[in-house]
């Protein structure tokens, strides 16, 4: 049996170490009126709804969470932020690539500090970019340590209080969830951004910095597809920004 170490606890402050913190929600930067297209709007409705339903009426065995699954850059992380905030939840923050590095046992200890803490107030626990931590056993062909690890979290999933905390996974490798993780949690596919979405992530984007999006707005328009990702439309606004700022002029031309 291992011992517990005695920590003490602060009260929404960032614990000790970097692979998961806790956020208040008032400290939550993302916004809701940042977020683009009717997708992303029509999810989110449909979660915050069940998440609120369930704090609201405190329903204690309710769904204890869902798995956000799809390409990365789609806004699966975004969303998860902006739903702590909205229904004013503190948010356990669980990065999965970093935990997943920890030495043998160290990343069930840090999973059970995070379930414990979440489950003294109104709580989101997002596990981020959960198949490093929690690959299928399977596919796995039954490695001990991950074993171990996963079962720690499906008794953590199972304890969970739904009248006060939800889970949230996010993955951009759906298929090599465990899953037993899957029949627990409630998925939800993510799909590639619009043209139409992407287009309103670019303007957005442009205005923070204060640069004219008549250039993105064409690239976006020139080759759609390459915009499916809001890392993408990112990184094309920075081209952007860099070339307006420092070349002088500006750039509209869709080539690079
Ligand atoms: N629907 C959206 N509206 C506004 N910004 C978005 C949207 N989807 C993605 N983004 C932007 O794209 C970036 C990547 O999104 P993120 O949530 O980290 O993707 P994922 O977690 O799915 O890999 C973020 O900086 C976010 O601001
Ligand atoms: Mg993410």
């Amino acid at each position: 049996m291992e011992r517990r170490e005695r920590r003490p606890e602060t009260r929404n402050s960032v614990t000790a170490k970097r692979d998961s913190l806790e956020i208040a929600w008032k400290e939550i930067p993302e916004s809701l009126e940042s977020c683009k297209g009717e997708e992303f709007q029509r999810i989110f409705a449909e979660v915050r709804n069940v998440i609120g339903h369930q704090i609201g009426n405190h329903t204690l065995k309710g769904i204890k969470g869902f798995i956000f699954h799809g390409e990365p850059g789609n806004g699966k992380t975004l969303m998860a932020k902006v739903l702590a905030k909205e229904l004013e939840l503190s948010l356990f923050f669980v990065d999965g690539s970093v935990i997943a590095r920890e030495l043998y046992g160290q990343s069930e200890r840090q999973i059970v500090k995070v379930f414990t803490a979440a489950r003294k107030r109104r709580s989101l626990v997002l596990i981020d970019d959960a198949e490093s931590i929690f690959p299928d056993r399977d596919w796995m062909k039954g490695e001990s340590w991950h074993v171990a690890q996963n079962n720690i979290l499906f008794h953590q999933i199972d304890d969970l209080d739904t009248s006060q905390t939800s889970l949230i996974m996010t993955t951009n490798k759906f298929q090599l969830l465990d899953s037993a993780l899957k029949d627990r949690l409630y998925a939800i596919e993510f799909p590639p951004i619009d043209e139409s979405t992407a287009t309103a992530i670019a303007r957005m984007k442009c205005t923070e910095k204060g640069i004219d999006p008549a250039g993105v707005e064409e690239n976006i328009r020139a080759e759609p597809d390459a915009f499916t990702s809001g890392r993408a439309i990112e990184k094309m606004v920075v081209r952007e920004y860099i070339s307006q700022i420092g070349g002088g002029g500006r750039s509209s031309s869709p080539q690079e």
